[in-house]
């Protein structure tokens, strides 16, 4: 069976004409092509990152997916809609939060803000009740029902956004770093509930952000965009092997000893005591190097390191990743 595609994205565009200063009056015409040909389909119920580096295109992207911009280029659907030409109709099947900014009511209370979206989209009584509830509770916005918005700390405001891009049960969701600015218990409470709609709802949801936890606990697939292009799509797994990364063997000796040699495919990266690093390539198997020093050391103890999922992304930003030919793509997409 071929998976519906709810998000739909061929070969999107997206060019803004700034006027930049050119001596004390001139003012230059300039193009930024902010999102420069991107293609990515997304199933129902699954949960996308959507992940690069600052100014990539990441919020410009999302901002073409809510109709909100046109693109400038390419084909958009989502749920079969043409975001830019039906935004009123699409509005009712999806949820944004952009964390940058609110799309509260500053001065209101949460619940009458809630109050406004539920007439707005026209929620029936009995969803909105249920759903309501459901946010309410996981989110703990009780307490905060009664405050006007803009006394609302950052992560409170953030938790109180979600609750209101969710309250019409929308089938998409769209994240802009949610968790931009939360301290660690906001974060993983933001995160436990955006598990719990993916589970329960089957929401589809599609996450920008900076924070690599985020991906790693609710994500099994990392779109990553770099200037304008996709330089990968696939898995949190593949994605280490793509950015060239290295996994480390880390050995425990009988005692202190000068760096090991001649292991082929790995190289002694750092010595501590007893203790010593070897780096090797991230596809390959450890156990010919253990063998191989095993034979020749006194071996106590070992254990094996994946590659930081940070490094491996900082690489990729590096590179001069973005051309078509150069897109990773990892065999276990989901
Ligand atoms: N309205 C606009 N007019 C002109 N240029 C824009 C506009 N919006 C975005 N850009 C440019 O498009 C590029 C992509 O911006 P975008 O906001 O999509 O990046 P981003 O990936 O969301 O970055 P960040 O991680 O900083 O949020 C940037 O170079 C930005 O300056
Ligand atoms: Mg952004």
């Amino acid at each position: 069976m071929t998976a519906e595609r709810l998000i739909d994205v061929d070969g999107v565009e997206k060019v803004f004409t700034v006027r930049r200063k050119a001596g004390r009056l001139r003012r230059v015409r300039h193009e930024v092509r902010a999102v420069d040909g991107i293609t990515f389909q997304v199933p129902r119920g699954e949960m996308v990152a959507y992940i690069g580096p600052n100014g990539a295109g990441k919020s410009t992207t999302v901002k073409m997916l809510t109709g909100i911009l046109v693109p400038s280029g390419g084909r958009l659907r989502i749920a079969g809609i043409d975001p830019a030409r039906e935004r009123t109709r699409l509005a009712r099947r999806i949820g944004v939060v952009f964390g940058q900014r609110t799309t509260l009511w500053w001065d209101l209370p949460l619940k009458d803000s809630y109050e406004l979206v539920r007439r707005m989209y026209r929620v029936p009584d009995a969803v909105y009740r249920a759903h309501f509830a459901r946010c309410a509770e996981l989110l703990d916005l009780g307490p905060l029902l009664d405050v006007p918005v803009r006394q609302l700390s950052l992560g409170q405001r953030m938790r109180g956004d979600i609750a209101a891009a969710l309250l019409h049960d929308p089938e998409i969701l769209y994240l802009d770093e949610p968790t931009i600015g939360l301290d660690v218990i906001s974060k993983a409470k933001v995160r436990e509930f955006l598990r719990e709609v993916n589970a329960e709802r089957g929401t589809t949801v599609l996450l920008t952000t900076h924070d690599l936890t985020d991906i790693e606990q609710l994500c099994r697939r990392v779109m990553v965009i770099d200037h304008g292009r996709l330089v990968y799509d696939g898995g949190l797994d593949g994605l280490r092997a793509a950015g060239d990364g290295e996994r480390t063997l880390v050995v425990d000796l009988e005692r202190e000893l000068p760096p090991i040699e001649g292991v082929p495919g790995a190289r002694t990266v750092k010595v501590e005591g007893p203790r010593q690093w070897l780096a090797f390539p991230a596809g390959r198997s450890a156990a010919p190097l253990v063998a191989a020093i095993a034979e020749r050391y006194p071996l106590v103890d070992l254990s094996v390191r994946e590659p930081d999922i940070e490094e491996v992304i900082a690489k990729l930003y590096a590179g001069d990743g973005g051309r078509p030919d150069r897109t990773a793509t990892a065999a276990d997409t989901p």
